[in-house]
């Protein structure tokens, strides 16, 4: 070793440990820093480089000093990472599991309950004709009724027949298109569950929504039957004890029309001192007869047969499930995990 170039030793010594550090960090450590390591043995050779040159041997040994203990360094980290992640005696890691969005949950759960007393679950478009959305509906071209339902028009060539294209205002677009499913043949109970789209953004609309409607048509239907659905749905998703109310109000596509209430879970319908529902009531939806302009549009006989709707939007209907509270259902879509993950 004393007949080689000291420098050129130092240099050979790094290409060499870089081409061992698949080795085990601990005894590269041995070997080129121990007691009697090959680092040693060069930094002996100081005493046989000329005095001159004695200052940039040192320089030179300190540098490649450093240099071995970093490599070394990185590699024990290295190979304890590795080490760790082999551990097997460490408790597995938790695999973060999701679940189906709260709308999708009340979705499922509204569902269920039709379901089990003889609805059918449909889908229908929701992106659809006038026709469908209003015009079979008892709301003729140009109807100022039509103002109430914020609507989006879709902008492609109107149909001669069906009219122009919209964004499904309402799940009553349903309505027809399930009694020309059945060709037109009674009896009907439909429950139709979709997205619904209207220009209006604020704390308690979304632009984007979801509407679920009920349709039931056949011989002798009458509002007990409307009245008797509402109740059960009420003690099925409130749970037992919560009433139904229907209030006379204006739909042109049902005659009588309601408007439809849910007893308050909190002061439990009485409205004293409640800061939830002001009245002991929380409104839904809408409800009513089936106008007999509308069977007649779906090839029903309104002569022999009747029938109740109702439509609601899940997001409302959901949030006044006890211990939600949600004062602002715009958060549903956010994205927000910290929100969505409560469900
Ligand atoms: N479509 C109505 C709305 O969006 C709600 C509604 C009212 C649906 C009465 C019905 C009904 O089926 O009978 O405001």
């Amino acid at each position: 070793m004393s007949q080689q170039d000291p420098l050129q030793l130092c240099k050979d010594l790094l290409i060499q440990i870089d081409q061992e550090l698949d080795q085990n960090a601990e005894s590269l450590r041995i070997k080129y820093l121990g007691k009697n390591g090959l680092f040693k043995n060069v930094s002996a050779l100081i005493k046989n480089v000329p005095n001159e040159q004695k200052k940039a041997f040192g320089q030179e040994l300190n540098q490649l000093k450093n240099k071995l203990e970093n490599k070394i360094a990185d590699l024990e980290s290295q190979q304890k990472q590795t080490k760790e992640k082999i551990d097997l005696t460490l408790p597995g890691k938790k695999h973060q599991v999701g679940h189906i969005h709260p709308i999708s949950q009340a979705i499922e759960e509204i569902s269920q309950i039709f379901e089990k007393i003889g609805f059918n679950r449909v889908r229908y478009p929701e992106v659809d004709w006038d026709y469908y959305v209003f015009e079979a509906l008892n709301m003729p071209k140009n109807h100022p009724a039509r103002d109430e339902w914020e609507t989006f028009f879709v902008d492609t060539q109107p149909d001669p027949k069906m009219g122009k294209m919209v964004m499904t205002t309402h799940t009553s677009n349903g309505q027809v298109r399930e009694m020309e499913r059945l060709k037109s043949k009674p009896p009907i109970r439909m429950i139709n569950v979709a997205r619904t789209y209207r220009r209006q953004s604020d704390a308690t609309h979304t632009q984007m929504f979801h509407q679920f409607e009920g349709l039931v048509i056949d011989k002798g239907i009458n509002i007990q039957h409307l009245k008797g659905t509402l109740d059960y749905f009420a003690e099925s998703f409130y749970g037992p004890g919560t009433k139904s109310r229907i209030r006379p109000f204006h739909f042109k596509f049902t005659e009588p029309s309601f408007e439809v209430d849910f007893s308050c879970h909190i002061c439990g319908g009485t409205g004293k001192n409640c800061r939830f529902c002001k009245s002991g009531w929380h409104e839904v939806g809408g409800a009513g007869m089936v106008h007999p302009n509308v069977l007649k549009a779906g090839g029903i006989d309104p002569d022999i047969y009747t029938g109740f709707a109702f439509g609601w939007g899940v997001e409302r209907t959901y949030t006044l499930k006890k211990g939600l509270n949600i004062d602002d259902i715009r958060l549903f879509y956010s994205g927000n995990l910290e929100f969505l993950e409560q469900f």
